[in-house]
């Protein structure tokens, strides 16, 4: 049963450690994205962003998308998935090349790309994203869109991303192993970005993170391109697994209380408020501060945001993130958590709820969903430029979408 035809219709698939969700975007003529389905499944088979078991995550997948086929009405063949985990390297890198013709073409940029891709990675290591930031001709730098320039020197700057092969290969088995085709692989927090950044954010500078249930991804923006990324094996498990070790409750006990009483910011909660807390066993419930859950919390989450802080520091990225942080992802949505962040960052934080999309929008609205929102994004972007990194935050992309402003589009 297809609605419309598959080249209309683009499908985000993302494999979190928490949920799967298959979403699916109806791409108009004018290039405005609705989403038209939505499936979501528990994971079963992921473990801080990558997969540890082909069986249960295929089964997660099927059930996801399943469902994202009966709200869409069509048959899902093909997706953009995302891919995370502490496997995920980057680095910026460089390329030279002499123009042919006197006059930069669409075929020098590609070649000087080439250039600037062809560093020596690991073996066991493949590349995931090569993305354009800016260009130099004859010793001009700054440039964004090169073509058609005069010169005889073309330099290139790019952030390249590159992930373990064979993790890649693992979720490419689970998503063949359904009988889909992978459309591409994408970077989860490069996803997410699509979706909940403002363009003026990229500009200054911006770091996003994505706080999901196995990992916190890291994406530092500035001057419109992406500079760098990272994964951090922290999350949402860990600050449920805290709760359920302090208070020595259940897992699920202590995922419910989490999100049901949760509170990063122990000065937002009253000393007087108690919870019921089940025991492990046959031992009878007890009642529990909920101002001891607030500190269990704020501890596990102050760990992460200083990681994050070092991380920044480490990369040189702290002082040019101007515009501050944004936090997305389903850990993000916990009470306090900005006002900490805030504390600890020393810089102005919010919330990224995607956005750039029609349909479902009150679903769609969550942080939770910021990825599968993104990939949708990236499809449209991908439909566009097969063939080019079309990334946003690249130098192409932004060209595009200036363009598409002009004709009102957008
Ligand atoms: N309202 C909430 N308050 C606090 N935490 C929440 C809330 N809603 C969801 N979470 C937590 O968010 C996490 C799931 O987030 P998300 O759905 O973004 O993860 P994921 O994409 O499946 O995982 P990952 O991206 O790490 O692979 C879980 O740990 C869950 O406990
Ligand atoms: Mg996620």
């Amino acid at each position: 049963m297809a609605k419309k035809s598959a080249k209309e219709l683009i499908v985000g698939l993302d494999i979190g450690t928490s949920k799967v969700v298959a979403m699916v975007g109806d791409l108009a003529a004018d290039g405005r994205l609705e989403v038209i389905g939505l499936g979501q499944h528990a994971s079963r088979g992921m473990s801080r962003g990558v997969v540890v078991n082909i069986e249960e995550t295929i089964k997660s997948i099927r059930r996801a998308v399943e469902e994202a086929e009966l709200m869409a009405g069509c048959r899902i063949q093909s997706v953009f998935a995302g891919i995370s985990g502490s496997h995920i390297k980057s680095s910026n890198s460089q390329g030279v090349v002499g123009v042919r013709s006197k006059e930069v073409t669409g075929a020098d940029v590609d070649r000087v790309i080439e250039a600037a891709r062809a560093i020596a990675i690991p073996a066991d290591q493949t590349v995931l994203h090569v993305v354009p930031q800016e260009f130099a001709v004859d010793g001009q730098e700054g440039i964004l869109e090169p073509v058609g320039m005069a010169g005889v020197r073309l330099e290139a700057r790019v952030h390249m991303v590159t992930c373990s092969a064979s993790a890649a290969q693992n979720i490419r088995r689970c998503i063949e192993g359904c009988g889909l085709h992978v459309d591409k692989l994408i970077l989860e927090p490069l996803a997410s970005s699509y979706a909940v950044l403002q363009p003026d954010e990229r500009d200054l500078g911006i770091c996003l993170v994505d706080m999901g249930g196995g990992t916190s991804d890291i994406a530092v923006f500035k001057g419109g391109s992406i500079r760098h990324t990272s994964v951090l094996p922290i999350a949402g498990a860990q600050v449920t697994n805290d709760i359920a070790m302090a208070f020595r409750t259940p897992p699920q006990s202590a995922e419910e209380i989490k999100l049901k009483y949760g509170c990063a910011l122990p000065q937002l909660v009253r000393t007087d408020e108690h919870i019921e807390v089940p025991s492990v066993g046959d031992r009878p419930p007890r009642r529990l501060s909920r101002l001891t859950l607030a500190e269990v919390i704020k501890a596990r989450y102050e760990e992460l945001f200083r990681f994050i802080r070092k991380e920044l520091h480490r990369s040189d990225f702290y002082d040019t993130v101007a515009g501050g942080v944004v936090l997305t992802g389903g850990s993000a949505k916990m009470e306090g958590v900005i006002e900490l962040a805030e504390e600890v960052f020393e810089m102005p934080v919010r919330l990224g709820v995607p956005q750039n999309v029609s349909g479902l929008t009150e679903v769609a609205r969550n942080p939770i969903y910021s990825t599968a929102v993104g990939l949708l994004l990236y499809g449209r972007q991908h439909q566009a430029h097969p063939n080019a990194e079309a990334e946003q935050g690249s130098v192409r992309y932004w060209v595009d979408r200036i363009g598409s402003w002009f004709k009102g589009n957008f």
